[in-house]
């Protein structure tokens, strides 16, 4: 059976050419890179030299770029080193986030570190600027603000600059998850009010297990592992060197890409939203699908029914792969908390499914996947 890929924001395929720039390093050239003799100071080097990559297409210096192990270290850091380091005693966040900022805010508000405020969202699942605004000048104590650059299931798209203008008008600290973001779409860190940014390479067709970590070169914070002086005393342990070289590299492949890859996966959301829409009556999208939302994510809710609510498990038994927009625990499905966030109340009538695309899939693939939901549904 041929497998269908749509859940390219879960994670994706990696690319050859950066399994090809990688394997010198899982092989031949494995001295570690804090050893002083030649071969190991050559492991240093491509760690130093990815940093610059990454650096450069970010357009912010080596120096903010720390390597992690992915997306949730990197928040985990940022969210803890703003309580622990940088004083701040509120946090503002909103009820769409990722796990790995949500999970992290409560256990800091549990603990009575810092007290937890969430945003307003509009009806198309985006953060309502004015209550962000209105809780910024209310807020007496130092603030830090974490709120995801694009939204993993539904893929609406946060106007950063805007939430950064409003940080630098409050004083607040600036969290931003950008985790699918970050190899999708052009970053100019310079000229963004922003202190901590994030990234994982298993989201743009790089390695699983390693990410980044931007921190502001205006701010210090602690390290949270300690240990050897790796990464510049920040994050101790042996570098993941082979993960490195390839998440800059499939950094660099994203970036030369992006033209082409972005209007041809845009085009395939495009084609699979129209062709769902004339077939099925009673659909709804998630989120703003055809405003500001990302290039690859598709979410749209199916009513339920007898024959719906069995639709993620028939279309794994078809080999398509697409994620629910729900969240499985204990082997209980239930309807996540992003698809509740935004429909207040109704979402438990839905079936949401979330069709996430790379530039590996096809026109056809989408019409086969839209005749099979046609036959289940
Ligand atoms: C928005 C967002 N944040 C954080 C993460 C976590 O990234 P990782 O699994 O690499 O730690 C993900 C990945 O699922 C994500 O989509």
């Amino acid at each position: 059976m041929q497998r269908i890929y749509f859940d390219n924001a879960a994670t994706t395929a990696l690319a050859p050419e950066v399994l090809d720039a990688m394997m010198p390093y899982l092989t031949e050239k494995f001295g570690n890179p804090s050893s002083i003799y030649s071969y190991g100071r050559e492991s240093k080097m491509a760690i130093e030299t990815a940093r610059k990559t990454v650096a450069r297409i970010l357009n912010c210096t080596p120096g903010e770029i720390f390597f992690t192990s992915g997306g949730t270290e990197s928040s985990n850091t940022a969210i803890n080193a703003s309580i622990n380091d940088l004083g701040c005693k509120h946090i503002i966040t909103s009820p769409i986030e990722h796990h790995a900022t949500l999970h992290t805010v409560e256990t800091i508000a549990k603990k009575g570190l810092a007290r937890l405020s969430f945003v307003k969202l509009t009806d198309l699942g985006h953060i309502d600027m004015e209550d962000l605004e209105a809780l910024l000048a209310n807020s007496p104590e130092k603030t830090l603000v974490t709120l995801m650059h694009a939204n993993n299931e539904v893929g609406n798209i946060l106007d950063i600059h805007s939430v950064g203008e409003l940080c630098k008008k409050y004083n607040a600290i600036f969290h931003s998850d950008t985790v699918q973001t970050v190899g999708h779409y052009p970053f100019d860190l310079k000229n963004t009010y922003v202190h901590f940014i994030n990234g994982a390479g298993h989201k743009f067709h790089g390695p699983k297990g390693v990410g980044i970590l931007y921190v502001n070169e205006n701010i210090r914070i602690n390290p949270l592992i300690n240990g050897g002086s790796q990464e510049r005393n920040m994050r101790a342990g042996t570098e993941n060197l082979y993960g490195i070289v390839g998440f800059a590299k499939a950094l660099e492949l994203a970036t030369e890409r992006f033209e082409n890859d972005s209007n041809y996966i845009n085009e395939l959301k495009s084609y699979m939203h129209d062709r769902l829409n004339e077939i099925f009556e009673n659909i709804t999208c998630n989120g703003d699908t055809t405003g500001r939302s990302l290039y690859t994510v598709l979410n749209v809710s199916f009513s339920k029914t007898e024959k719906s609510d069995m639709l993620l498990f028939n279309l794994d038994m078809a080999g398509i792969c697409v994620s629910g927009g729900s969240a499985c625990s204990s082997g209980a499905s239930s309807v996540s908390h992003v698809i509740k966030a935004i429909h207040n109340g109704k979402s438990e009538k839905m079936v949401p499914i979330r069709f996430s695309f790379s530039r590996h899939n096809t026109k056809e693939e989408v019409d086969q996947v839209v005749e099979k939901l046609k036959s289940l549904i």
